[in-house]
């Protein structure tokens, strides 16, 4: 067979091995893993690289309405372009249903916002905030046919909070339906007394942000999120989970049989609270929920993610300027931490993070980097074999890690729409050099090459794996 493309003389790595072979694709597939492939319009040398399935970030925020004059720093461009410098083949991004809104038309809203300006591959989980009897009776059985089979709920955030008897019915039409649905776990009742208490000691500093929202806030709510769904017999993901003590809970929900997936996320490995207490308003870069705790939590999170606490590390992009008046440093927001926007930066940091602090500082061995970063996401959220794997018919969706390359980061190469990244001047070594999307190099020595070219297509989703 004649290809359209060889990658030659690589390891490729997927999440189960690691072997020497060329990579035939033809058509945007992968059409052969063997050696000695030569018979190509293009050949790529991949001499000493890892050949990796693109990544696959499964947790992204891009172009939502934030409330109060408050803007997010990337759109579906600018956010999917960084995604792809930093080594990703496809998001997945949330479509935030407003109150009164349907889903239907929140999602004609979203697919306004992403069609034809993503260059990665796109999807969408819904976000429910008004779980009527029409939203979860109707309109969700009827996305989920249509290809839409995840979706998140808060357990915080005034406006987007559910309350339990809301959870309770929206994991039941997820059961009926068979969506997945993620869960941000934070006690939204105990956070607002802490907030009140902090006013009444004139104490409003971004640092306050980390107090006010404790590990047992977190603990509490996991444990309460892993019970409801016991109740209604529902799988779910607990995301963004920043410490010890909540992946003791989904451990125990696991032993009790219950089938749950665990994220946690690059802003827990290495940021901590103390990043938040700086001068100047510096903290209010890394203010997130739930926030960076300490180094003992960090340490906790580097197990889970060895021993398989975690199936999933994604970004949590949620980006928004600093020194902006529609940023972190609002006019409110620069007098209270309350109206500071929460959320970072992360979608072209998260896989050279984890590569070089877990990969290559010995803690992760690279398949398990694999099935971290790309494998798991294509599996729970409906996307695998087409994606996360390097396999004969997938998409050939493959980013070129070389290990030996070693990067100071910048916010400038991140290509965000961010003005900083909280990891400014952390030394990486490793970097995905060159990224395919069905077959075409779409990111080449960290450049976006054939930047107008936007090739990115949206995907619709199979039900999950822990679904059926
Ligand atoms: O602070 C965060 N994580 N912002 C993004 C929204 C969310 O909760 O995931
Ligand atoms: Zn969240
Ligand atoms: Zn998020």
């Amino acid at each position: 067979m004649r290809f359209d493309t060889v990658i030659r003389h690589g390891t490729v790595v997927t999440a189960s091995d690691t072997f020497l072979a060329d990579v035939g694709i033809k058509d945007g597939k992968v059409a052969a893993l063997a050696l000695g492939l030569t018979d190509a319009d293009e050949i790529i040398d991949a001499t000493g690289l890892f050949v990796m399935p693109g990544g696959i970030d499964s947790h992204v925020h891009l172009d939502q309405p934030s409330g109060d004059g408050i803007v997010m720093a990337d759109d579906f461009d600018s956010g999917t372009r960084s995604a792809a410098i930093g080594g990703n083949s496809t998001v997945l991004a949330f479509c935030m249903q407003e109150k009164g809104q349907s889903l239907r038309e929140a999602l004609k809203v979203y697919h306004a916002k992403a069609d034809g300006k993503c260059h990665v591959d796109v999807s969408f989980h819904l976000v429910i905030t008004d779980p009527t009897a029409e939203v979860l009776g109707q309109e969700l059985p009827a996305l989920v046919e249509d290809g839409y089979t995840s979706l998140k709920i808060f357990m915080t955030y005034e406006g987007l909070r559910l309350r339990d008897d809301e959870i309770l019915a929206t994991l039941d039409a997820a059961r009926r339906t068979g969506a997945l649905v993620m869960v941000h776990c934070e006690n939204e009742d105990a956070i607002r007394y802490l907030i009140g208490r902090h006013e009444e000691e004139g104490k409003f500093a971004p640092k306050f942000h980390a107090t006010t929202r404790p590990v047992a806030a977190e603990r509490e709510a996991t444990h309460r999120a892993l019970s409801l769904a016991e109740i209604v017999d529902v799988p779910i993901v607990i995301v963004h989970v920043s410490n010890r003590e909540a992946m003791e809970e989904i451990r125990r929900a696991r032993e009790r049989g219950q089938k749950i997936a665990g994220e946690t996320c690059p802003q827990y490995l290495v940021l901590t609270a103390d990043d938040l207490d700086q001068d100047a308003l510096e903290g209010a870069k890394y203010v997130c929920s739930p926030p960076p705790r300490d180094k003992a939590s960090q340490d906790a999170c580097w197990q889970g993610l060895e021993q398989g606490v975690f199936d999933l590390f994604s970004s949590d992009h949620c980006p928004f300027r600093f020194d902006d008046p529609q940023g972190k440093l609002n006019e409110k927001g620069k007098r209270h931490f309350r109206w500071i926007p929460n959320g970072i930066p992360g979608v072209a940091t998260r896989l050279p993070i984890l590569f070089s602090e877990g990969v290559m500082k010995g803690r992760l061995d690279i398949n398990r980097f694999v099935a971290l970063t790309s494998t798991n996401h294509a599996k729970l959220y409906g996307l695998y074999p087409r994606k996360g794997t390097i396999a004969i018919g997938a998409d050939a969706d493959i980013a070129l890690w070389d290990p030996n390359r070693s990067v100071t980061l910048t916010n400038a190469m991140l290509k965000h729409g961010a003005d900083y990244t909280p990891y400014e001047g952390l030394d990486i070594r490793g970097w995905p050099v060159r990224l395919l999307l069905r077959g075409k190099t779409i990111v080449n020595d960290g450049r976006t090459v054939g930047d107008a070219d936007r090739r990115g297509s949206y995907l619709a989703r199979q039900r999950s794996s822990m679904v059926q």
